[in-house]
């Protein structure tokens, strides 16, 4: 890759309550629990970011929206899976309200200022300081073979060592498969995971490590997968990623919801591998018995559809309803168009349970 290499964004991640702010264009993620970033960090704090794509990635997004007001994923000519080009990059910027006080490693981080709302962290007018806490990295390449999409994480680990953004990225952790299989029976334990390779020296930094007082933070990401200090520990990056598919699968949610007090039994721990934990091969389903369109790991793809969607639900756009939204499944829009015809204004009130869309943009969970 090209130092000087030119950089995208995804369309349509502006519209919604978690959509871009007005200052750098950060949009809402995750709000992280109590001892996710740090053995001391509390449950208050906010997550911003902002994600590019190089040339490759951004070809692959041009296909899409060739027609910017119907986008669509390309029927491929050999008659396999659409894709994203080999080669393709996409990193993305996290950053938090959380500082060096709760979370030692954020001491002296380069910060932004973002206009995320009324919040204890905000000026008057909305505006905040945010901390560079994590860059993702996510790249497609053939060698991965179970996945075809490599993923990386970085903390931006202080006290500053230079002046540059980049001076004091330290690696998490790199991911090519999900250990499909693979299990501890106790849960906080980690398993015999081959396909993520951690940095050791961030144990007890980013993850427990010996430090017996961080009971929150086992590992990174589940049972020892990857996953940066802003995630969730039940999924990792490629489980996540590997259900980005239109539309999103009925019953799995990107991140799988359980309790951790009590810990999950072996039982539940065996169901959840072998649900999340596979190794989707890019341009393929997670679950090849639920009809949906696979979106080649891009959640911003998934994103982005569903905020345009939200916006025709919602009115604001105007002509006809994009075909992608008109899919069956929950959010179906019905309409031909984007804005009501008088008659379906004056039945609103019974349209509004008939076709509610009740799609929920994804920030990560
Ligand atoms: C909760 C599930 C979830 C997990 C876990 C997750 N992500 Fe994402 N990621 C998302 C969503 C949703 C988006 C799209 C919205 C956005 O960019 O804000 C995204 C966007 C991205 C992008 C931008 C391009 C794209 O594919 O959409 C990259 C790169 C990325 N994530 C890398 C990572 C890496 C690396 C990890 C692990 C350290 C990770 N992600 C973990 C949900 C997740």
């Amino acid at each position: 890759m090209k130092a000087n290499a030119d950089w995208w964004i995804a369309p349509w991640m502006d519209y919604g309550a978690n959509g871009r702010e007005p200052l750098e264009g950060l949009t809402k993620e995750r709000g992280p629990k109590a001892g996710d970033l740090s053995p001391t960090s509390m449950g208050n704090h906010q997550v911003w970011a902002i994600g590019w794509y190089n040339a490759e990635g951004s070809y692959a997004l041009r296909q899409v929206f060739s027609d910017p007001c119907n986008p669509s994923i390309p029927a491929s000519a050999s008659g396999s899976a659409w894709t994203f080009p080999n080669g393709t990059a996409a990193f993305k910027l996290l950053f938090t309200t959380a500082d060096g006080s709760e979370v030692s490693y954020l001491n002296g981080a380069p910060t932004v200022r973002a206009k995320i709302g009324p919040s204890q962290f905000s000026d008057g007018d909305g505006v905040a300081s945010l901390r560079l806490l994590q860059v993702d990295v996510g790249v497609r390449d053939p060698d991965a073979s179970g996945t075809d999409w490599v993923m990386g994480t970085f903390i931006w680990q202080g006290p500053a060592t230079g002046d540059g953004l980049l001076d004091n990225l330290v690696p998490v952790g790199l991911m090519w498969g999900n250990d499909p299989g693979v299990q501890n029976n106790t849960f906080a334990s980690p398993a015999a995971i081959q396909q993520t390779g951690l940095n050791a020296q961030l144990a007890g930094v980013v993850w427990q490590g010996n430090n017996q007082t961080w009971p929150e933070r086992p590992f990174p990401g589940f049972q020892g997968r990857l996953n940066g200090p802003a995630d969730n520990l039940r999924s990792s990056c490629l489980s996540c990623h590997g259900l980005a598919q239109w539309r999103r699968h009925p019953q799995l949610s990107i991140v799988p919801s359980y309790d951790l007090d009590p810990p999950p039994t072996a039982a539940k721990i065996t169901d959840l591998v072998s649900k999340y934990f596979k190794n989707v091969k890019g341009g393929t389903l997670n679950d090849g018995a639920v009809s949906a369109t696979p979106l080649d790991y891009s959640l911003q793809l998934d994103a982005a559809f569903t905020r345009m969607c939200q916006a025709c639900g919602d009115e604001v756009l105007s002509g006809p309803t994009p075909d992608l939204c008109r899919h069956p499944g929950s959010g179906q829009i019905k309409r031909e168009t984007c804005e009501k015809t008088a008659l379906q204004a004056a039945t609103s009130w019974l349209g509004s349970w008939i076709a509610a869309p009740d799609l929920e943009i994804p920030p990560r969970q």
